[in-house]
C-alpha cells in the first residue's frame, strides 16, 4: 500500500514538474536587437487573438494563419475579444519590417506599421513557443510565452539566399520548403538563378525551343570526372504560373523573389536551344560537365539583344521585383576575340582597351548598360556579379560581391550599391568541417558555421561607404548537390547563422548564445523534418551516413580546431 501511495506520489509530482509550466529559454534565431526579459509567464492556449480593423489583408491573413497554428498546436480554440489575450495593432512611427511585441502576464502587445513587421512579430512568437508550434498535430507542451519586451528591426534591409535549380533541378514544393525556412529566420529575398550552361529552367513563351531544348541535358559528368557522363537524361523546368505560384508563396513570407538570367556567359543551354545566338553558330548540347564555357552569346548580333529583351519582358511580366539578376559572371572572351561580328560591334563602338581593361571586355560592359537601360526604362533595376564592375559601369546598377569582398569594397567607393556574398564566407556549397572524407562530395572549400557567423559586411569598407551595403546572401550552388536532404544539409544551420549576420547588429552577436540557442532551432527542424548538419554537435555526414558522435573530449577538441579565419 506504502509503495503504491509512493509510486502515486512520484508520478504525480513528475507531472506537477512537467507541467510545471516553465517557458522555455529565450532561443529566438536571429537574436532581436532589443530585448528585456521579465519574470511570469502568458498561456498562449485558448487566449483570444485579436487585430486592429484596419491591418492590411496579407497582415491579417499571417495573423489568422498563426491563430490557426495556436488551435491546432495546443488543441483549443482562442476566444474573440481584445481583452486578456494576443493583441496585434498598428503603430505607424515603426520601420516596414520593424515590431514592437510585449508580453506580460495577463496579455501580448504587438505592433507594426506594415505586413513585414507583424510577419517578423509572429516568427519571434513562434520561437519563443515549445519546438511543436511548428508541427501540424496537437502537442502537450506548456503554451507559455515568456514575459519580455522586445523592440526590434534588422540590420540590413538584402538578407538574401540563392538557389540553383539548374546544376540540379528542385521541384516547386523543394522550392517552398526552402522559402519556408528562410522566411521562419527572417530573410527577405530569394535569388533565383533559372539560366545555366547545364540548363534552362524558365518557360518563355516567344522561345519554346529554351524548355523543350535546354532544359534537359543528356547525362550529368560523374564526381569530379567533367569528362565522363552518367548517361542519364536530366532536367525540368518552371512553367510561367509556377514561377508566378512561388512568387506569391514567397511574398506571403515577405520574400522577394529576384530572378537571374545569367547573361552573356553561362548560356550554353540557350545556345543548344537556338544556336544562331552564338559566334559559331555550333552546335552546341546543353553542358553535361561543370565549369566555365568559352561559348557565350554573341553580342555583335542585333538578334541577340532581341532575344535577351524578349526574354527579359517575359520576365517582368512574372516577377515583380525591383531588382533583375543579369549575371555578369565567368564570361570568357575567346569567342569575342576571333568573331567578325563581334568585332565589327568593337569597332563601330570605338571600344578600346585601356587600363588593363581588354575592348572585349568593354564589350561586354556596353551589353550590360544596354541591358540595364532597358530595365530602366521599365522601371527595373539591375544587380551583377562583380565582374560587371570591370571597366564602366552606369550609375544606378547595384553589385554582388562574389570573388571575396574586394568587389563590393570598390564597387561602394565608387559609388555603387552593393550585395556582399563572398565566397570566403557565404558559399554554402563549400565544405563545413575539414574531414573531408567524411562528408558528401562538395565543390571544395571551407565556411563552417562559426566562420560564417564571423563575418563583418563592413570590414575593410572605405569609412564613409557603409551606407552602400545593402545587405548580405548566401549562395548555394548545387553542382555535387544531387538530393533535397543533401541541399538541406549544405543550408542548414549555415543559413541560421547568415540570419544573424543580416538581422542582429554588430554588438548583438554572440557566437556562444547562438550556438546555445541551436539546440532549439534543431528541435524545430526536427519537427518540421528537415535534414541539417550537425557539425557543431562534433557529428559529421548526411543522415545514414553520419560518423559515430564523438566523446565529449573529442567534442571539444574538434570545436576548438574548427577555423575561423581559414
Ligand atoms: C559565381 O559563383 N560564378 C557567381
Ligand atoms: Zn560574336
Amino acid at each position: 500500500m506504502k509503495r503504491t501511495l509512493l509510486i502515486i506520489l512520484t508520478i504525480t509530482f513528475a507531472v506537477a514538474c512537467r507541467e510545471n509550466k516553465q517557458p522555455q529559454p529565450f532561443s529566438v534565431i536571429p537574436m532581436p536587437n532589443d530585448v528585456t526579459l521579465a519574470e511570469g509567464s502568458f498561456n498562449v492556449a485558448g487566449a483570444p487573438v485579436s487585430y486592429d480593423e484596419n491591418v492590411d489583408a496579407a497582415s491579417a491573413k499571417a495573423i489568422d494563419g498563426f491563430v490557426k497554428t495556436l488551435e491546432t498546436v495546443t488543441g483549443k480554440a482562442g476566444k474573440n475579444g481584445k481583452n486578456g489575450g494576443i493583441h496585434f495593432g498598428l503603430n505607424p512611427n515603426l520601420g516596414a519590417e520593424e515590431y514592437f511585441l510585449q508580453v506580460k502576464p495577463d496579455g501580448v502587445n504587438v505592433e507594426a506599421s506594415a505586413f513585414g513587421g507583424f510577419f517578423y512579430a509572429i516568427q519571434t512568437l513562434k520561437q519563443m513557443l515549445p519546438a511543436e508550434v511548428y508541427g501540424a498535430k496537437k502537442a502537450k507542451a506548456a503554451w507559455l510565452l515568456p514575459c519580455v519586451t522586445i523592440l526590434d528591426a534588422p540590420r540590413f534591409d538584402y538578407r538574401g539566399i540563392h538557389l540553383d535549380p539548374c546544376r540540379h533541378f528542385w521541384s516547386i514544393e523543394e522550392t517552398k520548403r526552402y522559402i519556408d525556412i528562410a522566411a521562419t529566420y527572417k530573410l527577405n529575398r530569394l535569388h533565383w538563378h533559372l539560366t545555366e550552361d547545364q540548363g534552362w529552367r524558365m518557360e518563355i513563351k516567344k522561345y519554346p525551343k529554351l524548355t523543350e531544348v535546354g532544359a534537359w541535358r543528356s547525362g550529368t559528368c560523374i564526381g569530379k570526372d567533367f569528362d565522363s557522363s552518367d548517361g542519364i537524361r536530366y532536367g525540368g523546368f518552371y512553367t510561367q504560373d509556377q514561377m508566378r505560384e512561388i512568387v506569391a508563396y514567397a511574398a506571403e513570407r515577405n520574400i522577394t523573389v529576384i530572378p537571374e538570367m545569367d547573361l552573356p556567359g553561362h548560356m550554353v543551354a540557350a545556345l543548344a536551344a537556338y544556336p544562331e545566338l552564338g559566334c559559331t553558330g555550333g552546335p552546341y548540347e546543353v553542358w553535361t560537365r561543370w565549369g566555365v564555357s568559352e561559348d557565350v552569346l554573341c553580342v555583335g548580333k542585333e538578334e541577340t539583344f532581341n532575344f535577351l529583351e524578349d526574354v527579359l519582358t517575359e520576365m517582368l511580366d512574372i516577377f515583380p521585383s525591383e531588382y533583375i539578376h543579369i549575371g555578369g559572371d565567368e564570361c570568357p572572351k575567346v569567342r569575342w576575340e576571333t568573331c567578325p561580328l563581334c568585332q565589327a560591334r568593337i569597332k563601330s563602338l570605338g571600344l578600346k582597351a585601356h587600363d588593363g581593361i581588354s575592348a572585349e571586355q568593354e564589350l561586354q560592359c556596353y551589353v550590360t548598360a544596354r541591358i540595364q537601360q532597358f530595365l530602366n526604362e521599365r522601371g527595373r533595376k539591375i544587380i551583377g556579379w562583380d565582374e560587371i564592375l570591370e571597366g564602366d559601369l552606369a550609375a544606378g546598377a547595384t553589385v554582388m560581391s562574389w570573388r571575396g569582398t574586394q568587389g563590393g569594397i570598390e564597387a561602394a567607393r565608387r559609388g555603387f550599391d552593393v550585395v556582399m556574398t563572398p565566397n570566403s564566407h557565404m558559399y554554402i556549397d563549400y565544405y563545413q568541417s575539414q574531414e573531408r572524407d567524411k562528408e558528401p562530395l562538395c565543390i571544395g572549400g571551407l565556411v563552417t558555421v562559426p566562420k560564417l557567423y564571423s563575418y563583418e559586411p563592413y570590414d575593410g569598407m572605405a569609412p564613409g561607404t557603409e551606407d552602400h551595403i545593402l545587405g548580405v546572401q548566401a549562395n548555394l550552388w548545387t553542382e555535387y548537390v544531387t538530393s533535397n536532404e543533401f541541399l538541406e544539409y549544405m543550408l542548414l544551420p549555415r543559413m541560421c547563422a547568415l540570419s544573424e549576420v543580416q538581422w542582429c547588429n554588430a554588438d548583438r552577436k554572440d557566437y556562444a548564445r547562438f550556438d546555445a540557442s541551436l539546440d532549439h532551432t534543431f528541435q524545430m527542424l526536427d519537427v518540421m523534418g528537415y535534414t541539417y548538419a550537425k557539425h557543431v554537435r562534433g557529428i559529421i555526414g548526411l543522415p545514414g551516413q553520419e560518423q559515430p558522435a564523438r566523446t565529449e573530449e573529442e567534442l571539444k577538441k574538434y570545436l576548438e580546431e574548427q577555423p575561423i579565419n581559414w
